[in-house]
């Protein structure tokens, strides 16, 4: 038995079956990955706010912008704040592919939490998260997320 699984013998031991069986749950799901905050399916119900183009900032990729649901009256008509899960979402595609027809290379994305601030995301095209909270995207979306040109923290231009 290795030392992992003797500390996991001695957690639940003195646990009923009921409690063992949650503690196993619970160790399960925290030692789960973070999961992206958009659905695979996002295509079906996030609309396009920026069509495909080039972006110096990130990376000299082809990316196309999309908004969730909730997000996409506050970003295009910036009236209203953005509500909590609100997400704009980056495709990234590969410099050369000019029309964004060619597969998604990264996706980054940001959602607005209870708090009032954003969690970034970068997840791969196997939907794996890559990076979470990066200090550069916080750093460079507070400068450029300010209006006029930026909002609450999202900086394309209109
Ligand atoms: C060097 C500056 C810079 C860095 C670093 C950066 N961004 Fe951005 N980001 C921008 C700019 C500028 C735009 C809007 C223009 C464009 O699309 O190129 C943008 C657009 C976005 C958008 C679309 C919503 C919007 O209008 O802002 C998302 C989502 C996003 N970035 C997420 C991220 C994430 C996640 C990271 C870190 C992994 C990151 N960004 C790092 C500058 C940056």
């Amino acid at each position: 038995m290795n030392s992992s699984n003797s500390n996991l013998a001695s957690l639940t031991g003195s646990l009923s079956p009921r409690g063992r069986g949650l503690t196993l749950l619970f160790l399960t799901l925290c030692a789960c990955e973070p999961a992206p905050t958009f659905p695979a399916d996002y295509p079906k119900s996030f609309a396009e706010v920026r069509n495909c183009r080039s972006s110096s900032e990130h990376d000299s990729h082809n990316i196309r912008i999309l908004a969730s649901p909730s997000a996409l009256a506050p970003y295009q008509n910036r009236d209203a704040g953005f509500p909590v899960g609100a997400t704009l979402l980056k495709e990234e595609r590969d410099f050369g592919d000019v029309s964004c027809s060619g597969p998604v290379l990264l996706w980054t994305s940001m959602t607005l939490q209870a708090d009032g601030g954003w969690h970034w995301q970068s997840v791969s095209p196997e939907r794996r998260v890559l990076t979470t909270n990066e200090g550069r995207c916080i750093g460079c979306h507070a400068g450029c997320g300010q209006s006029p040109d930026g909002y609450e923290g999202t900086c394309a231009v209109p």
